[in-house]
């Protein structure tokens, strides 16, 4: 069951074999808040269990597909607060076995780009821009993300995106490897929902058996919990609090005194 006060943060449809899951939060770019991972996680657990549900496909409202996981929340979480639900979902995503669908426009920050490392076929607008600033709050990589994205992308790339918080357009990252296809925006969601569509009619025990084959989920849970122990600990850091704290004062970090 999805949390019923948060449900329009994070609306879920289902039709025709394929689950929507589409982040709602557009005036806070779809940063994504504890009760939306919630949300989210539940709706692809019963995505997972129910088999008149083949494909999920995931998208979002407004200029933005998610400008990651919200900055309060991990504020909160450092100085005591309800530790992040981010790791529930990540968990149920890189464990999840049916084929997922995402559509990206806009800012894809963070775990915006991380989950897309999870997603079987994407669909970006050209001018999208992904990036991983994990280095720029002073955290690590998170969502196994060490492992994949140097493994698609080379190490210096992934490693100008991590540390540097270098970004990467729509377009670029179809020619990369991280997108099926780099489209004008008013044709994501279309061309996503489309091939979801397909995807629906293809005999889902070869889809699931065959994206089974592709991904070590073994391997991929033991990066994403050794990465979550240093990031937890990369949380509660001075360096990560000056980070969150300049996020809330709409100011600069200034690190050079820690
Ligand atoms: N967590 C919480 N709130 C966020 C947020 C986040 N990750 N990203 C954006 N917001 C909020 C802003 O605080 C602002 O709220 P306000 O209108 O109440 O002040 C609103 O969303 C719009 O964001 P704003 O910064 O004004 O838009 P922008 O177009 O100038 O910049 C971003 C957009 C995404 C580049 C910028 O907000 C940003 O850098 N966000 C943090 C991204 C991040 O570090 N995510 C975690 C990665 S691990």
């Amino acid at each position: 069951m999805t949390d019923p006060i948060h449900t329009e943060l994070v609306k879920i449809s289902e039709a025709n074999g394929v689950m929507e899951i589409v982040w709602n939060r557009p005036d806070k770019k779809n940063a994504l808040s504890n009760a939306m991972y919630r949300a989210a996680t539940a709706a692809l657990a019963r995505a997972s269990e129910d088999k008149s549900i083949r494909v999920v496909l995931i998208a979002s409202e407004g200029d933005s597909f998610t400008s990651g996981n919200d900055l309060a929340d991990f504020a909160a979480a450092a100085t005591g607060g309800e530790a992040p639900a981010a790791h529930a979902f990540i968990e149920t995503l890189i464990q999840f076995p049916k084929p997922i669908v995402a559509a990206v426009s806009g800012l894809a920050v963070g775990v915006g780009t991380t989950m897309l490392l999870h997603c079987d076929l994407v669909f970006a607008a050209i001018d999208a821009k992904l990036t991983t600033p994990f280095v720029n709050l002073a955290l690590v990589p998170e969502a196994a993300s060490s492992l994949l994205l140097p493994a698609r992308i080379g190490h210096a790339r992934a490693f100008a995106m991590f540390a540097m918080g270098d970004a990467v357009t729509g377009a670029q990252a179809a020619q990369l490897g991280l997108a099926n296809a780099a489209l004008p925006k008013e044709e994501v969601l279309a061309a996503a929902r489309e091939a979801a569509a397909k995807l629906a009619q293809r005999p889902i025990g070869a889809v699931m058996a065959a994206k089974k084959l592709m991904r070590d989920g073994e391997r991929l849970l033991a990066q994403s919990r050794t990465e979550g122990a240093i990031f937890a600990e990369r949380m509660r850091s001075a360096e990560a609090m000056e980070a969150f704290t300049a996020f809330r004062e709409k100011r600069a970090p200034d690190f050079s005194k820690l």
